[in-house]
């Protein structure tokens, strides 16, 4: 039936009403009153505006869909889309601290929360969720994603589709709270050459399908309704008009249905890429590659019907393009109703409501990670009488909490770290006493140049130190600005911003316990800090209610059970650095140190943290760990049983993780991969069996033809805490 529809509107639809489906803008055009005459409002005068991005409000919207829709010949409804990240107005922990929670209902939750903020807020197409697989802590935008591991970040991009869309199956956006997700940026974005945006990927064919491409197969499983292109360019060929990625992946191998978006301007930068020579021919490459819309550029709207009357593209590709962007209107309810989404009752009742902000205290609690915690120096009781000294510039930092991409998130709601402390605390024995010692470097946006940091240091440290010196233990609050994180906020230092490391020398000197908290976007270099301080907080941006979970992990309300997505190096010199390596034909072996072999000679081939990593306030014993065969065949599968104990002093919870090696292939395999996990909640005491099923799929992968295969051999099992836990390992074969 919405063929029928999509047909017989397309059917009346003049060249120029088609070309204009396929041209999006942001919003920066006739927010309020009369239509300007800028190049927004003069194609929106000629009802050539298919989509509009990044404006909100139901009644706003409302008012730009009469626009549309006066100037529309046919009514044709705008299509409003955003970039929800990690919350409308409830901004939810940055996406990839979300992840360290490895809660998939709790992501699915937080996402569907975000969407039924925005779709009350006129928003029916989400830019989210960016599933790039990101190994280099350098690039900024490694906090929007899901981490560095293929299998988790398939999962969480599974839950992200389902959360935003709202859906069990494609075809039903029937719904004013549902909406259409975007898998974001196919593909290869997070491979950028030093970790700088926007730069080259080089990747092999093998690494496309073990790694990158993953996460969007499986996202169009979960039903996602549009991709959006990468800026970069792979292996030579712009993403933004890579035919192989689209015509051949996308559409042909994948059957993709949706729509494909481009990314900002990047028909434009086609010309930089030195891959079209002008405008005209970027909108050519772009919509031969199979792109649908185009945002910002102008080259569809600008040059298609020339390129129609050249003969060089034809009217029929163009119709295929339209017709998919009239589909998702269908989809969407948008022509029986082109104002369904602007519903202010709804947005007054949803946004910001008791139930979102709840979510977010339980997400943000859910994603702190307790790297370190040397002589049980945390949990910060309540009932013992302490002096807590309470140092450096995050602890009254406010504008920072929600990290970046907080759409519409107000920064001055957020709860900083005093406050939360302060509220926690309360009752309680414990007396604080305040000193910033230093302030944040800033980043200036107009010069993308870091801003000089604290002119005033010495002062600033003299009182933090003397704060300290009063005090029983020290709990210094530091990290990056928010901008320094994000896109186009890449770094080549990852250590603390400016001289915040300083400061903990200095605070070192006084021989009190120092208890840190980092809110950051980014695997920081810790080592300084990992060897002199007794405490390490890794809390990211934990979005609205950061103060009041920061709190509750410090004083054990919250026992942490966060753990790693992303590894932690020792230094930049080691990135890319991740869990699962090759082994190499010179694997260096720490126990038995030789020369000639894969390794550094200033620094260990090992992490800081690996990727699996977090500590809790109890401790967790595997036993009774039981496979009930130790080889099997096609169409059989090998169960492994487990018992997980909490044999500490709490309550808690534990990430149970199963990796796999395959000893010998055909091609290659890295020395460790993540192929299941469970996250187990337990009292105190307390005993549960978990289960896993090994089977033919599990041990697969793509052989020289693309192909998915199993190769007969042995498999190496771990059963462990973090991907550097050895101490629970098995071979089985498969025959
Ligand atoms: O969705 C984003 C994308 O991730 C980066 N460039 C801008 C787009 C629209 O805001």
């Amino acid at each position: 039936v919405i063929e029928y529809k999509v047909d017989s509107v397309l059917s009346l639809m003049t060249l120029d009403e088609k070309i204009g489906q396929m041209n999006q803008y942001s919003g920066n055009f006739a927010s309020t009153g009369a239509v300007s005459d800028n190049q927004s409002g003069k194609y929106l005068k000629k009802g050539m505006i298919g989509s509009t991005f990044n404006v909100f409000g139901a009644d706003h919207l409302r008012m730009l869909q009469e626009q549309n829709l006066k100037y529309s010949r046919l009514k044709i409804p705008m299509l409003f889309a955003a970039d929800v990240i990690h919350g409308l107005e409830t901004t939810f922990p940055i996406p990839l601290a979300e992840a360290c929670s490895w809660d998939l209902e709790l992501m699915e939750q937080t996402a569907r929360a975000a969407a039924e903020e925005a779709t009350a807020s006129g928003v029916a197409w989400n830019f989210a969720p960016m599933i790039d697989i990101a190994r280099d802590p350098r690039w900024g935008r490694v906090m929007e994603g899901a981490g560095e591991d293929v299998f988790l970040a398939t999962q969480v991009a599974r839950a992200r589709v389902r959360g935003f869309q709202g859906i069990s199956n494609y075809r039903d956006l029937s719904k004013p709270n549902t909406m259409m997700a975007c898998a974001k940026h196919f593909v290869g974005y997070g491979a950028a050459q030093g970790g700088r945006d926007y730069h080259s990927v080089d990747v092999s064919e093998q690494s496309l399908y073990d790694t990158y491409f993953p996460p969007f197969e499986a996202a169009i499983d979960e039903g996602v309704t549009s991709f959006m292109t990468a800026f970069n360019d792979l292996n030579g060929v712009p993403c933004t008009a890579n035919n192989y990625l689209y015509k051949d992946v996308l559409r042909d191998a994948w059957g993709f249905k949706g729509m494909v978006v481009t990314d900002y301007t990047a028909i434009m930068e086609l010309m930089h890429h030195g891959f079209a020579r002008d405008l005209k021919q970027g909108a050519q490459l772009s919509l031969d590659a199979g792109i649908d819309m185009d945002m910002i550029s102008e080259a569809f709207v600008t040059h298609l019907k020339e390129l129609v009357e050249e003969g060089k593209v034809s009217e029929k590709q163009i119709d295929v393009a339209v017709s998919r962007i009239l589909e998702m209107k269908f989809l969407l309810g948008l022509f029986d109703d082109p104002y369904r989404y602007f519903d202010a009752e709804r947005q007054k009742q949803v946004v910001m409501s008791e139930a979102n902000q709840s979510l977010a205290l339980l997400a943000a609690q859910q994603s702190i990670v307790l790297l370190k915690n040397e002589g049980k120096v945390l949990p910060l009781s309540t009932e013992i009488a302490k002096k807590v000294a309470l140092i450096g510039p995050f602890v009254d930092e406010r504008e920072s909490l929600n990290g970046e991409w907080a759409i519409k998130g107000d920064r001055s709601q957020s709860v900083t770290l005093r406050e939360g402390l302060e509220a926690r605390y309360k009752d309680s024995k414990v007396q604080f006493a305040y000193a910033e010692g230093t302030e944040l470097p800033l980043l200036d946006r107009s010069t993308m140049k870091a801003e000089k940091d604290n002119q005033d240091a010495e002062r600033g440290f003299a009182e933090a130190v003397k704060v300290a010196k009063a005090s029983d233990i020290i709990l210094v609050a530091m990290g990056e600005n928010f901008h320094w994180s994000g896109e186009a906020a890449c770094r080549t230092d990852i250590t603390l911003p400016g001289n915040q490391r300083e400061l903990l020398k200095a605070l070192k000197q006084t021989g009190k316990p120092i208890i840190l908290v980092l809110f950051n976007g980014r695997p920081l270099d810790l080592s300084w800090e990992a060897e002199h301080v007794d405490a390490i907080v890794e809390a990211w941006y934990p979005g609205l209610m950061a103060g009041h979970a920061v709190a509750d992990v410090l004083s054990g309300k919250v026992n942490p059970s966060a753990k790693l997505v992303m590894t932690f190096p020792r230094n930049v010199g080691q990135i890319p650095i991740y869990y699962n390596a090759k082994n190499t034909g010179r694997p260096f072996d720490a126990k038995a140190p030789s020369d000639y072999k894969s390794s550094y000679i200033d620094v260990d081939n090992t992490p800081l943290y690996p990727f699996g990593h977090g500590l809790s306030y109890t401790s967790f014993e595997y036993t009774n760990i039981m496979l009930n065969a130790e080889s099997f065949g096609k169409g059989e599968a090998v169960k492994l049983k487990a018992d997980i104990v909490n044999s500490g002093d709490c309550d808690g919870a534990e990430i149970v993780q199963l990796y796999i090696r395959d000893r010998v292939a055909s091609l290659t395999r890295p020395v460790k991969e993540l192929k299941d996990f469970r996250k187990v909640v337990l009292r105190k005491g307390e005993t549960k069996t978990i289960e896993f099923t090994i089977d033919e799929a599990m041990l697969s992968f793509r052989d020289k033809n693309r192909k998915q295969i199993t190769e007969p051999g042995e498999f190496d099992i771990w059963l462990g805490a973090s991907s550097d836990d050895e101490s629970n390992r098995f071979v089985i074969s498969f025959k």
